[in-house]
Parts: structure tokens; sequence; C-alpha cells
């Protein structure tokens, strides 16, 4: 008999992000594992599988199976609980939400724990830039020299020459992000900037600066996922995840329909209101995957909160957190960071976060529902989750 439980985050932790030499791969995920679980407080014979995401550990760490690695540090594979690495590009983390929340949903496991970790800073220069390329197609993007800055730029350009957008729009989603990560004690830039700052900051593929590009990072997230039943009989008041939806488009841009439009945003947000029931004007908050700042700008239009072309009229008010439509009260990629596989994980930290009241100084007052987006690469994958609705 098939059983469809409702699913509920019911702990989270994380580490900070940022520039962690101190720390390793294994030691930043259980750092923010057992934040996690003593968060939730639950015990290890609770748990039913796990999932570790992560990107580029092979690459950098020389480190694969980044499931079984979480369950050994942690000390957990002596109680020989299934242990899985989830990968999807930059979309691991939500990735790895979306297997968890399925295995619940399905019946089943009752208990399900995601650790998103990545460790980018122990290579740098070229060497850096050669792995995060691996993001693209390797053989029609990345071996011509394309790198992620560059691919976002074309996108940039075009779509800032189509509707009349300036760099000054694309500056204000890093100025709110930083904003935001002002009050973000994990935060990899805890520093304000200001419009001008980010027009007048290095550039790194015209027409995108340094400051509309997310960081280079290290970090990790957690999360523990229950059925309604385990939450009913612990008495336990989680986060409920009302939908989850993915989508794929081309990973090369040139073969995509439109190179401004992320098809796989639009398919996987739509599928995800639809699931939910509810409508995008209900969505008291967004924590949306601005890799790159016109990522985060044509991001606002494919999940639906404005006509194509449009977004520029939100940015100077409606993403604020007192704006109609906060966008990334974390800090977002740019400022809170982008460790790859622990980012979308994070994502949903911070709604959870939210939701509990634990937000501190940029928390959402009656907040309702959370949309959480996650995007692999250029928009070759993206993965739109809902919150809330309690
Ligand atoms: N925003 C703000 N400051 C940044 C920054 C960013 N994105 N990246 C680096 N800095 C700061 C560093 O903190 C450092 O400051 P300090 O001198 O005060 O310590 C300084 O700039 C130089 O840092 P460095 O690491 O040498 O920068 P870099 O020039 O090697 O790298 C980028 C800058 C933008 C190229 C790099 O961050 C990058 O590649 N980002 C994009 C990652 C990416 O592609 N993600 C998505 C994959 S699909």
């Amino acid at each position: 008999m098939v059983t469809l439980n409702d699913v509920y985050i019911i702990g989270a932790g994380e580490t900070k992000f940022g520039e962690l030499w101190d720390k390793s791969l294994r030691e930043l995920a259980v750092e923010a594992g057992l934040k996690a679980v003593e968060d939730a407080g639950v015990y290890t014979k609770d748990i039913d599988i796990l999932y570790g995401s992560n990107t580029l550990g092979a690459g950098i760490s020389y480190q694969n199976d980044i499931g079984s690695l979480i369950s050994d540090f942690s000390g957990i594979a002596a109680d020989h609980i299934p242990a899985l690495r989830v990968e999807a590009s930059t979309a691991s983390g939500a990735a790895a939400i979306r297997e968890a929340y399925l295995s619940i949903r399905s019946g089943e496991y009752n208990v399900a724990m995601i650790g998103g970790v990545e460790k980018l800073t122990d290579i740098y220069g070229s060497e850096i830039l050669d792995k995060t390329s691996t993001l693209l197609d390797s053989e029609w993007e990345a071996f011509f020299g394309a790198t992620p800055a560059a691919v976002a730029a074309l996108t940039a350009r075009k779509y800032m020459k189509d509707f009349n957008v300036s760099k000054e729009v694309l500056a204000r989603i890093s100025v709110n992000d930083h904003e935001n990560a002002s009050k973000n004690p994990d935060a990899q830039f805890r520093n304000r900037i200001s419009v001008e700052t980010a027009l007048n900051s290095l550039p790194v593929a015209e027409p995108l600066n340094i400051m509309d590009c997310s960081p280079i990072g290290d970090g990790a997230a957690a999360l523990l996922l229950a059925s309604e039943e385990f939450v009913k009989k612990n008495k336990i008041d989680g986060v409920r995840i009302i939908a989850s939806s993915i989508a794929q488009d081309f990973l090369a841009l040139h073969s995509r329909e439109s190179i401004y439009r992320l098809d796989s945003t639009v398919i996987a947000a739509r599928k995800a209101l639809e699931k939910a029931g509810i409508r995008n004007d209900q969505i008291g908050m967004v924590e949306l995957h601005n890799s790159y700042s016109i990522y985060g700008l044509i991001a606002l239009e494919d999940l639906g909160f404005a006509e194509k072309g449009k977004a520029k009229d939100l940015v100077e008010a409606d993403i604020k957190l007192d704006g109609r439509i906060p966008v990334n009260p974390s800090g977002g990629l740019k400022a809170k960071g982008n460790p790859f596989g622990a980012t979308g994980v994070g994502q949903a930290v911070e709604a959870y976060l939210q939701f509990k009241n634990r937000a501190g100084e940029r928390q959402i007052k009656g907040l309702e529902y959370a949309m959480l987006h996650n995007m692999g690469g250029s928009g070759s994958t993206s993965i739109v989750h809902i919150l809330g609705g309690a």
C-alpha cells in the first residue's frame, strides 16, 4: 500500500561560510551535522538514511563517496545507516533535499538526514577556474575558454541590451545580498556595499564585476527531515515542505531556446506552485540562486515575480527585507556565500530559521510561505521547494 506522508524539517545547522582553511571537508560536514542533530533532538537510531550533497569534492579534495565519508567521520558507520552522495552540479544541495523528501513521502523512511558540504578554497587562481568550468559543457563551452563568469556575462549583455537594463540594476541585487548578510553571522561577507562600490569593483567578465559574482568559499549545512508520523509521535513542531519540484534544460547555453530565460526555473517554479496549491503572490520570502547578479535578476522573472525584462522594477524596494518579496534574507549566494554542495541546503536552513523566528536581525514577520530556488551551473537544472503553510 502506498502511503503519502507529509514531510517536515525538524532540525537545521550550518557552519560559517567562507575561507575556512583550518577545517577539512569532513570536519565541516560533521560540524553542521551535529548542530542539526542537536537542534532536532533526535538520536542516531532514529535516522533511516543520510544524503550527502557535494559538487567538486573529487576534483579538489580527491574525495568521492561523500555519504560514506560523513557517516564514517561522524561515528555512525557502525550503525549501517545507508549513506549516499547526491550530485547535481551547484544544485546538489536542493537535489539532496528532494531525494530525502521523496524517500519519506514514499513511506520508505521516517527520518532522513541531509549534509551538504563543499571545500573550494584549497586551490586558487586558474586551478579553481578550471574546476568550476567543469560545471559547464566541457567540450562545447569550457574547452573553448568559457568560464561560468563568461557564460553569465553573455546572458547579461544580451539581456541588458534587449530590455534596456543598466549595470546599476544588477548591482542592486548584490547590494541587497550584502545588506542582509550583514545581519547573518554565518555569512562569508558581512560588509554592506553601495551601488557605487559594486559599479567600481574589479571587472571579471564585462559587464560583470567582482561584486556581481558569488565568491569561492567553503561551508556545510545540514537538515533533518521527518515524516508526519514521526513528528506527531514525538510532538515536534516542524516546518513543512509543501512542494518539491525539479526541471532540466540543455547543459550548453547555445542549445537553449533563450539565453536569458531559465526554462528549468520557469517549469520547476510553476510545478511547485501547482503542487503547493498557492499563488506566487502568497510567497513571503525567496532564497534564489544568484551565483551571478544577472541570474538573480532573471530568476525573479522566471520564478514568476515579474514579467520578462521587468525585474528591474523590483530591485530598489520590493526585494528588501521589509519589501513586498524579500529576496535572500540569508545574504544569498553573493554575500552569505556559495559553497556549492552546501548552498541549497543552506537556503533551507535560512527558511527554517525564519519560520522558527530564530533569524535575529533579519527576521521576516508573519511569514506564511517561503520559496527556495537552487540551480545547476548556468541553469541546466533547477529545483524549487516551497515551505510553510502549517
Ligand atoms: N565578492 C566580493 N569580494 C570578493 C569576491 C566576491 N565575489 N571574490 C573575492 N573577493 C575578495 C576576497 O575576499 C579578497 O579580499 P581581500 O584581499 O580583502 O582578502 C579579494 O577579493 C581577492 O580575492 P581572490 O580570491 O584573489 O579573488 P579572485 O580574483 O581570485 O576571484 C572571482 C574572484 C570573482 C573570480 C571568484 O570569486 C569567482 O570565480 N567567483 C565565481 C565562482 C563561480 O563561478 N560560481 C558559480 C559556478 S556556476
